[in-house]
């Protein structure tokens, strides 16, 4: 099959569309043929090596976590994840290898039917952001009616579902974005959207019962001056690797609750993530689609840190 491999980690052109075997399925496994696959910021981090999912993945290396397809290997004949199913979900690197190949092999507890109202473009720009959302939005901050969230990144991958979910579950939402994102995010439910070029956030918005970081310290110490935006006893989420432990002592100065946060694949989740979807509650952005062998451009892109929703590539 051809799949995009990386030799070693590196700059983009460390990307080249080769020929390679199609992966194969053990117990509780699925093999899908891949229609859609997007790209997420932690693909480009683990192929420029910042990741250290880098150092454990066994080289030449196929990158690449989301997916949309069709299963072409079941585990067995009656599975409901039968052959022919269309479905989406999430690959697990360095363990498995990527979803950046025209097959993919994956464990079918990280996979669902794909929404019917959604292509395979769509589709594939959903799992991991989805679930990161899902799981700081829903499972960790327990977004609820009367509840008052700040959102950083609302316009990015992760961030337009975030805004989405938490706006589902009856929260206010506030959220970061630069000027042309504005009315995008406020689009998503947000009650107010913040110029983050033209002023300080923190300046603008105060007494938040809850942050939800998706930008971090690595720019502009964007999670301490969070800390100022939360009301006491407040709840500071933190997903971008990198700015803890460092700001757990930063928030118990504050008198606020820090934690960061993971996400862990499911299909269990993605489905209830689905039901949303396909009722008209949630919807999806690309920003842009690349064919396969053009993934070091779709790098390129996701790199600059500024896309509108998500990056997909097509197979
Ligand atoms: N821990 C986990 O399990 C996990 C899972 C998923 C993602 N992540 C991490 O979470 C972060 C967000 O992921 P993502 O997929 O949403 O990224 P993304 O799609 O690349 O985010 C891009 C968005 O960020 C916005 N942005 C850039 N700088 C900003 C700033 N200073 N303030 C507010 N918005 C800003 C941009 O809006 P403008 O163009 O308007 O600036 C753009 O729309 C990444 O670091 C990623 O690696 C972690």
């Amino acid at each position: 099959m051809t799949a995009i491999i990386a030799d070693e980690p590196g700059p983009v052109d460390v990307l080249r569309p080769a020929t390679v075997p199609v992966p194969p399925t053990y117990i509780g496994e699925i093999l899908v043929k891949v229609a859609a696959a997007s790209i997420n910021p932690i693909d480009t981090k683990i192929r420029s090596g910042a990741s250290p999912t880098a150092k454990a993945l066994n080289y030449p290396a196929t990158l690449g976590h989301d997916f949309s397809g069709t299963v072409a290997r079941s585990p067995y004949e009656a599975h409901p994840l039968s052959a022919g199913t269309e479905v989406y979900g999430m690959t697990r690197l360095p363990r498995y290898s990527g979803s950046h190949a025209e097959y993919v092999s994956a464990p079918t507890l990280c996979v669902a039917p794909k929404p019917h109202t959604l292509s395979h473009v769509e589709a594939a720009s959903v799992p991991l952001a989805a679930l990161t959302a899902w799981g700081a939005v829903v499972d960790v901050a327990r977004a609820h009616y009367g509840q008052r969230i700040l959102i950083h990144a609302g316009a990015g991958g992760v961030g337009q579902f975030a805004v989405q979910f938490a706006r589902f579950f009856g929260a206010e939402v506030i959220s970061t974005a630069s000027a042309r994102n504005v009315d995008f995010v406020r689009e998503l439910g947000a009650s107010a959207v913040i110029d983050y070029t033209a002023t300080r956030f923190e300046d603008e918005v105060s007494d938040v019962d809850t942050v939800i970081d998706l930008i971090g310290n690595v720019t502009d110490d964007t999670g301490s001056r969070s800390l100022r935006a939360l009301k006491p006893g407040g709840l500071f989420v933190s997903v971008p690797t990198g700015s803890f432990p460092a700001m757990q002592s930063e928030a118990d100065a504050a008198g606020v609750t820090a934690t960061r946060f993971t996400l862990t694949p499911s299909g269990d989740v993605l489905t209830k993530i689905t039901r949303l979807i396909d009722q008209g509650d949630v919807r999806v952005h690309i920003d842009k689609t690349f064919d396969l062998v053009d993934a070091a451009e779709a790098h390129a892109a996701v790199e600059s840190g500024h896309t509108r929703g998500k990056v997909v590539l097509t197979v």
